[in-house]
């Protein structure tokens, strides 16, 4: 499945389901000055979930643009990017646990076709709910539910304030042979990349104040979030983010550049990958208004660019010729 089609799949999906489209917004967020920029897309919907503003529909659905740096060393690997698309449903007030839970298993194993004995979830530890629903309602054996604690399934806030909650992952089982063999892997596992998280449901139900203290929100609300880039990279049946329709043209425009091939030398590939996603990650800034500077975004944004620059010169024309007459590269 193209990951264009991913995308009208997904949207109609949740239409279907009384949710109303709205456009991604902008990378750099408005009215919001706990955050440099726009990682995650419930931000625009935080207003709404504050009780702030009346939302146009109580169930919304999108595609955002995200930027983060917090996987920003693991670039390069097999499934960690600075820049994605979110694919996203929301409530605000209105459906809760049950309905996400239940759509978004709907979705991957009837839309999508995802075998569901690839999938494995985990939830808080303490969320009784999310646990029993997952075991009694979709039937997956409780020995296959991850509980795991506030470091993986506690979702927020953005900055050092705002909403927040616990949540419930999906995670895909790209099989036994990626594992690490260790008698507890499973979701979240630190010592393997087995199980591929593609899906977070978030139950909004807190606020944090700047004191630490949370507070119960006006309503429960749902943020939910799936990597466009990964769920492609399964539906597509590749190996990595980078061999996705969505990657591998830019892959391929990087590596007839530098002069060099993608999948022969597995520095280079890190490199093609990094200038790939890096090079996506400045272009979307860019558009959005973001330049290079010294300070806030505009240094996010140098650092990246810097980044992609270097990864070049190691791969890069320039580089191989100065090697090769036994110069070093001063550029
Ligand atoms: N806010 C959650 C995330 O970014 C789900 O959308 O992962």
């Amino acid at each position: 499945m193209k990951s264009s089609e991913i995308r009208r799949v997904f949207i109609e999906f949740f239409a279907e389901r009384g949710h109303l489209q709205v456009p991604s917004s902008s990378l750099v967020p408005h009215n919001d000055p706990t955050v440099l920029l726009t990682t995650a897309g419930m931000q625009q919907m935080t207003p709404y979930f504050l009780g702030l503003e009346r939302p146009p529909s109580p169930r919304l659905t999108s595609i955002q643009k995200c930027f983060r740096t917090v996987d920003i060393d693991e670039v390069g690997d097999e499934e960690h990017l600075t820049f994605f698309e979110m694919l996203g449903n929301f409530s605000v007030g209105d459906y809760f646990k049950a309905e996400a839970i239940s759509w978004a298993w709907e979705l991957l194993t009837e839309r999508f076709g995802i075998p569901r004995e690839r999938l494995r979830p985990s939830v808080h530890r303490d969320d009784d709910f999310a646990f029993a629903y997952w075991r009694d309602v979709i039937g997956i054996p409780a020995e296959l539910i991850a509980r795991l604690g506030d470091e993986h399934n506690w979702w927020g806030p953005v900055g050092e304030t705002g909403p927040n909650g616990p949540d419930s992952e999906i995670f895909y089982d790209r099989g036994e042979a990626l594992g690490c063999g260790r008698p507890d892997c499973g979701p979240g596992c630190d010592y393997c990349h087995r199980f591929l998280e593609i899906w977070n449901l978030v139950f909004m139900e807190f606020f944090k104040e700047a004191d630490g203290t949370q507070r119960p929100l006006p309503r429960k609300n749902i943020d939910t979030g799936m990597g466009l880039e990964r769920i492609a990279m399964v539906l597509q049946g590749v190996g990595s983010v980078f061999e996705t329709d969505l990657y591998l043209p830019i892959l391929e425009c990087a590596a007839d550049i530098a002069g060099v091939r993608y999948r022969e030398d597995p520095r280079v590939d890190r490199s093609l990958r990094v200038i790939a996603d890096h090079g996506r990650a400045v272009t979307f800034l860019i558009g959005d208004g973001v330049f290079p500077g010294n300070e806030g975004r505009s240094y996010v944004l140098r650092r990246v660019l810097r980044r992609a620059v270097r990864h070049g010169r190691l791969i890069g024309p320039v580089n191989r010729l100065t090697a090769a007459s036994g110069m070093t590269s001063t550029t």
